[in-house]
Parts: structure tokens; C-alpha cells; sequence
């Protein structure tokens, strides 16, 4: 059990360190007037695009920015009322995701252009959503938490608050962990009054069968134990262990293409881009909650590891499960997955679409991209036609 748990840890840890990269030490702490440059300046305005920056605080006291691009390039040319998205980014990134390509293929911008009141969440940990009401960031606290906290939290307040500000049914896009999340929300009914229907880029669902190579690196990576045990809450792309992990084992495995290593081999990235500079800070707890994912091949809370603590946070010995099959089979899902993404494996998205049997036949919509890798889905520069078009005809419906 031990044993297993330590391996686990040192499979996130790794996982986290690789997708960080050697990077240089991103400052994410910031200081009260870095938010009057957030992301609607630094990304969108830049672009010709009007955008309000907002500000939604979760029950537990974090408070997470949320940018809203409430027209196209063309300005208000409004028919009717605008159908709100929200868009939820993944792993250790932020609403930069969306907005990195050009207007004419990001997918923030497209929705826009399209007639869509645009949404785009960040949540906790990432750096423009690093406030809280009573922690800072340099508080062991303020990272005491995994993806089932985005799930009670983060997810029900950034729906709330656009639903308030809207009055209108939201439609959902995630990509990677904001998929997961997602899905844990929709199985536990939460949010669901106010959802219309969820685009799922690249499902993380189950994560049994996810291929391995990394987790055979990992295994010869000794020393993640260690940070975990001298209580390192944050992990930090970049910041002082995460780069002394990378280092030891960037000394005994190839990592000069890491991304590919990663996430798979991204058909359709443009390669003036180095996307995985944006890598946001995350809690180590919720990279080891994704590591009992990984193990186990279940999708439940986080394990305390032992029935007594189990019990104590759950009142029950084993941590609740997410129960994929009580997902409405009404509510709209449209999936999009790949075969060349290592971290939403075809395996995997096969698993939940199984779960999914008793779905409406059309109320799901699957579309497989068989040259597109994990971060295809959001940087690729090809998305709009083959990913993009078909989510926006799906919302369209419904
Ligand atoms: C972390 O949060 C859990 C509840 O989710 C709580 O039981 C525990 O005491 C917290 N630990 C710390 C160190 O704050
Ligand atoms: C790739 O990015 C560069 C720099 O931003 C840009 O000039 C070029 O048009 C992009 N290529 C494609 C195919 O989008
Ligand atoms: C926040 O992170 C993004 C990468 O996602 C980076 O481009 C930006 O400069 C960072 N902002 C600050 C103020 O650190
Ligand atoms: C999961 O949900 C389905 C549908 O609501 C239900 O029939 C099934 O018993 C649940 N499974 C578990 C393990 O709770």
C-alpha cells in the first residue's frame, strides 16, 4: 500500500515536473496591481476585442478571475439574445488556452465572432486567480486542496455567477482536467439547472489505461517521496524542487521533446509557439489525487489512504465514487478525443463512452480525430475546421 502510494506520487510528481519542463521559475504571486493587466489586456483588447475582467468568490474563499468577451471583432451586430459559454481550461494552464493562436483559430475569439457571450474561467492556484478572502498562496492552506474542491466550488460559483449575469442557460467547453471536473459536477447534479450542453475536449474520465512510458520513468525517480513528506503543498512549475526533480530526471531520460513525451505527438501545433510556457502552479494534492486515478482506474474522491481517515472526511472507508452513470441521459455531450493523445487515451474515452451506453443516441455526439494529440484540441491550427465547426453546429442544437 505504501509502496504503491509512494509510486504513484512519484509517477504525478514527475508527470508535473515534465510538463513544466526545465522552464524558468514562472512568477505567478502576484502583487494587487498585476490584476489591472489580466488577461482581457495582456490578450484579448490586444486583439481588437472588447473584454470586462470579473471576479467570483467560492464558498471555501477563493477568489477566481473570469474574462468576458461579450462581442465579435464585428462588434454588437446582435440578434436576439447572445447564448453565454463558459470555457474551462485543464491541467496547470489558465484562460490563456484559449486565446493563444490567432482570433481566426482560437477558439475564444471564434465563439465570439460567432455569436456566443464568451466566458473564460481560471481556477484556483492559476495566477490570475491566486486571491483568497482569508489565505495567501505562501500558506500551506491555501493548497490544500484537488480537483474535487474545483468540482464543489469552483465549478457551481462560476456557473452561478454567469448564470446571474446572463439569465440564460450556460453552455460548457472543457478541455483535459476541465472536462474531468465537468463530469464529476454533471454526476453529482450539480450545476445542472443551468447548463445547456458541454463540449468535452479531450475527456479525462477514467485514467486506468493511460500508456506508460512516463510512469516507467517515474518509477526510477526516487526523490519525489522526499517532497512530499517535507510537506511542499504547491507544486510550482519551474520553483525550486519541481526543478530539481526535473533535473535528476531529465539526467537519465530524453526530455528535449518533452510535450511530446507528455501529452503525445501534437499533429497540428504552430511550432513558433512554445504553448507549454503558459504552465500554471497547481495543489501536489490534486496531482496525487490524479495519481490514484491512474493506479486505480476508478473516478473517486481523493483516498486519505487509510479507513480512518476516510472516515472521518467521508463517513465512510473507501472515498465516494463519481458515478459517470448518473449523468442525465438527456443533457447534450459532445466529445472530442484523439488517437494520438497520451493523456485522454483512446482506451480510456472507449471506457466512459461504454458507461455512457445508456445515454440519448442523440443527445451524444463523438467526434475522433485520428491525428490529433492531447494539445491539438486547443493550440492545433486546424481545430476550427475539424473540431471547432462541428462543436459549434452541436451547440447550435441544442
Ligand atoms: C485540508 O482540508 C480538509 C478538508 O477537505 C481538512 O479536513 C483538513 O484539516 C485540511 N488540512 C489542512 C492542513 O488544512
Ligand atoms: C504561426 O505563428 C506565427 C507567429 O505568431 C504566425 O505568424 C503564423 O501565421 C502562424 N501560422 C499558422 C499556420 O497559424
Ligand atoms: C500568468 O501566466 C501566463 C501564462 O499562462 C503568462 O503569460 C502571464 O505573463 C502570467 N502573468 C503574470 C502576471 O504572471
Ligand atoms: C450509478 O448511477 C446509476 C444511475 O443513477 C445507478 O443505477 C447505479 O446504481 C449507481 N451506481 C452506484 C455504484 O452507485
Amino acid at each position: 500500500m505504501v509502496i504503491k502510494t509512494i509510486t504513484s506520487l512519484i509517477f504525478l510528481l514527475l508527470f508535473i515536473a515534465l510538463a513544466a519542463g526545465a522552464r524558468t521559475k514562472l512568477k505567478w504571486s502576484l502583487e494587487a496591481s498585476d490584476y489591472a493587466d489580466g488577461i482581457c489586456k495582456l490578450m484579448v483588447e490586444t486583439q481588437g476585442y472588447s473584454c470586462e475582467e470579473h471576479k467570483v468568490t467560492t464558498k471555501d474563499g477563493y477568489i477566481l478571475s473570469i474574462q468576458r468577451i461579450p462581442t465579435g471583432r464585428s462588434g454588437g451586430k446582435t440578434k436576439g439574445a447572445k447564448p453565454p459559454v463558459l470555457l474551462q481550461h485543464g491541467l496547470m494552464s489558465n484562460a490563456i488556452t484559449w486565446l493563444s493562436n490567432s482570433p481566426d483559430e482560437s477558439l475564444g475569439f471564434i465563439l465570439a465572432d460567432n455569436g456566443f457571450d464568451v466566458w473564460l474561467a481560471n481556477v484556483r492556484g492559476t495566477n490570475y486567480s491566486s486571491g483568497h478572502t482569508s489565505l495567501s498562496p505562501d500558506d500551506p492552506e491555501y493548497w490544500n486542496w484537488s480537483w474535487d474542491e474545483r468540482v464543489a466550488y469552483d465549478l457551481p460559483a462560476l456557473f452561478q455567477y454567469v448564470y446571474d449575469q446572463t439569465g440564460e442557460k450556460l453552455h460548457y467547453v472543457g478541455h483535459s482536467l476541465g472536462t474531468l471536473m465537468a463530469f464529476g459536477a454533471f454526476s453529482r447534479k450539480e450545476v445542472l439547472n443551468m447548463v445547456r450542453s458541454a463540449a468535452l475536449l479531450s475527456p479525462i474520465a477514467y485514467m486506468g489505461q493511460m500508456p506508460s512510458p512516463l510512469a516507467r520513468a517515474a518509477a526510477d525517480a526516487f526523490i519525489a517521496e522526499d517532497l512530499y513528506w517535507l510537506g511542499l503543498k504547491e507544486f510550482a512549475p519551474g520553483g525550486g524542487a519541481a526543478s530539481k526533480l526535473v533535473d535528476e530526471v531529465c539526467s537519465k531520460i530524453d526530455c528535449t521533446n518533452l510535450e511530446s513525451v507528455i501529452t503525445g505527438p501534437n499533429c497540428c501545433m504552430n511550432s513558433s509557439k512554445a504553448n507549454l510556457d503558459h504552465q500554471q502552479p497547481t495543489a501536489t494534492k490534486n496531482m496525487i489525487h490524479l495519481a490514484q486515478m491512474i493506479r486505480q482506474g476508478t473516478i473517486a474522491m481523493f483516498d486519505y489512504g487509510n479507513e480512518d481517515d476516510n472516515n472521518k472526511h467521508y463517513g465512510q472507508p473507501n472515498p465516494p465514487e463519481y458515478n459517470m452513470t448518473s449523468i442525465p441521459n438527456d443533457l447534450p455531450l459532445f466529445l472530442s478525443y484523439g488517437g494520438k493523445d497520451l493523456l485522454s487515451d483512446v482506451k480510456d474515452v472507449q471506457t466512459l463512452i461504454d458507461t455512457l451506453s445508456d445515454h440519448d443516441p442523440d443527445k451524444l455526439v463523438l467526434l475522433y480525430r485520428d491525428d490529433y494529440a492531447h494539445l491539438d484540441f486547443v493550440y492545433g491550427v486546424n481545430a476550427k475546421q475539424v473540431v471547432y465547426n462541428p462543436l459549434m453546429a452541436f451547440f447550435h442544437l441544442n
